[in-house]
């Protein structure tokens, strides 16, 4: 099929790529001229594995291509799928400019019958919206038909997530655009879910909810395991032994980030409440996640005391490993926050302190490894578990750190390590370890 692809970001990227890489003609567009011009030579200007080696692929092989033209992009698309950024505004409500932009573009340009496809999280009603912009300004002879096609691919996996989904939804108001749709991903073999075009865009919302739901609440049950003396991992184990409740996301950590999860909870409560509706669970689950994310902070102040003038070394930026984002990362609140309490950063992750650099210039240091981050510290924060991290032996800690005080808020160690070493270890929902390597029940060390 000959495919389009607006906008070449997270999603539209993965997206373009894993279709060329499925046998199809791809054009992908978008708005920023350094971008198309990195891709156009093979150069990825996101870090996700598994893409730059199918970019190569495709591109030498002629599947895809990549342009700024809209007549090029637009002219003889059988399906056109909208990819493009939907931010956040500063009351929690959902910036739609790029989208609407795309749809009037898309209309003034095409002149086959076509499928337009929005994978963009939106609020629902918006696809509504977008058909009537196509059909009030497209040519008379050619039919447009719009479809929700909400987007389940995770950061750091989105190459996988592609090809090993759990569900693939399709939601029209129109059976043949639908048809078409189910025809494209058919040699995909993942479950096909048809249905209209608001419980599509609904269900998106509805599973990131959910999903930071299960975040808050496993959270919550460690900030009582700490009190109690419970330990975090065996209970999730316990809990998601139980089919019903699985065992994904319940890694109890300091708080959800990204530009997805945090937006589109806030997203749903703000449309709940334009209905005259309290989402009060959704509500907490936003308070727990704000409470877990200054955690490192609350704890790194229960056991130095002011932090005026205290080295802190902070390991891991990105909102999660494997991916250089830092949109709404827990790492760029624990930063600021240690720099109000007058405390010096020096942090590293493996790929994303270019972009942490463009959020937070160079207010903190950036160390270009993980034991020159530790030199001197008085403590350490570990606030993205990436391989690299997590696997760092524990003397790196001991022998470079002034102090070796570790605050892990990804619960990267087991305690039964860590007590080998003299370290005092705090992490989350588990029992805290003092330098002796003795385990205090209650979690508290003072
Ligand atoms: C999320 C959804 O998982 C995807 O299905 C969806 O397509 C995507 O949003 C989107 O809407 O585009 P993503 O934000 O890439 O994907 O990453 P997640 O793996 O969901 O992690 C989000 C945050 O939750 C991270 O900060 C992570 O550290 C945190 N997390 C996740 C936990 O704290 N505990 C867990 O058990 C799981």
């Amino acid at each position: 099929m000959k495919i389009t692809v607006t906008g070449a970001g997270y999603v539209g990227l993965v997206t373009s790529v894993c279709l060329a890489e499925l046998g199809h003609q791809v054009i992908t567009t978008d708005i920023q001229k350094e971008k198309i011009e990195m891709l156009q030579n093979g150069i990825s200007p996101i870090y996700e594995p598994g893409l730059p080696s199918l970019l190569e692929k495709n591109l030498g092989n002629g599947r895809l291509r990549f342009t700024m033209d809209p007549d090029l992009a637009y002219s003889d698309a059988e399906i056109i799928f909208i990819a493009v950024g939907t931010p956040e505004t500063d009351n929690g409500s959902i910036d739609l400019k790029y989208l609407y932009v795309a749809a009037f573009t898309i209309a003034h340009h095409i002149e086959n019958d076509v499928v337009i496809c929005t994978k963009s999280t939106v609020p629902v009603g918006t696809n509504d919206i977008i058909h009537q912009i196509i059909n009030s300004r497209k040519p008379d002879n050619i039919l447009a038909e719009v479809v929700s096609n909400p987007e389940f691919l995770r950061e750091g996996s989105a190459v996988y997530d592609f090809f090993h989904g759990d569900r693939i939804v399709i939601g029209t108001n129109n059976p043949e655009a639908a048809n078409i749709m189910e025809q494209l991903y058919l040699p995909l073999k993942i479950p096909i879910l048809k249905t209209d075009l608001k419980s599509a865009e609904m269900i998106k919302y509805a599973s990131n909810a959910f999903l930071a739901t299960k975040i808050s609440f496993i959270n919550e049950i460690a900030s009582i395991c700490e009190k109690v003396g419970a330990n975090i991992e065996e209970v999730a184990y316990g809990m998601g032994s139980d089919k019903r409740i699985g065992f994904p996301f319940l890694q109890a950590g300091i708080g959800f980030g990204g530009s997805c999860l945090p937006k589109d909870t806030n997203a749903l409560l703000q449309l709940t409440g334009c209905n005259e509706q309290r989402f009060e669970l959704l509500e907490a689950v936003m308070k727990v996640n704000r409470r877990q994310h200054s955690l490192p902070i609350v704890k790194a102040k229960e056991l130095l005391g002011p932090l005026q003038n205290k080295k802190a070394a902070l390991l891991g930026l990105a909102y999660k490993p494997d991916t250089d984002d830092v949109r709404e990362s827990t790492s760029l609140i624990i930063a600021k926050e240690l720099l109000e309490e007058g405390a010096y950063v020096t942090a590293y992750d493996p790929v994303a302190t270019p972009n942490f650099q463009k959020m937070m210039g160079n207010s903190i240091s950036y160390a270009s490894d993980i034991p020159s981050a530790l030199h001197g510290a008085d403590f350490a924060i570990i606030a993205t578990e990436w391989d690299q991290i997590k696997h760092v032996p524990l003397d790196v800690f001991s022998t470079n750190m002034k102090r070796p005080i570790i605050i892990d808020g990804r619960n990267c160690y087991s305690l039964q390590e860590v007590q080998k070493y003299p370290i005092t270890y705090i992490s989350v929902g588990r029992p805290a370890i003092d330098q002796k390597g003795q385990i205090i029940k209650d979690g508290s060390l003072f």
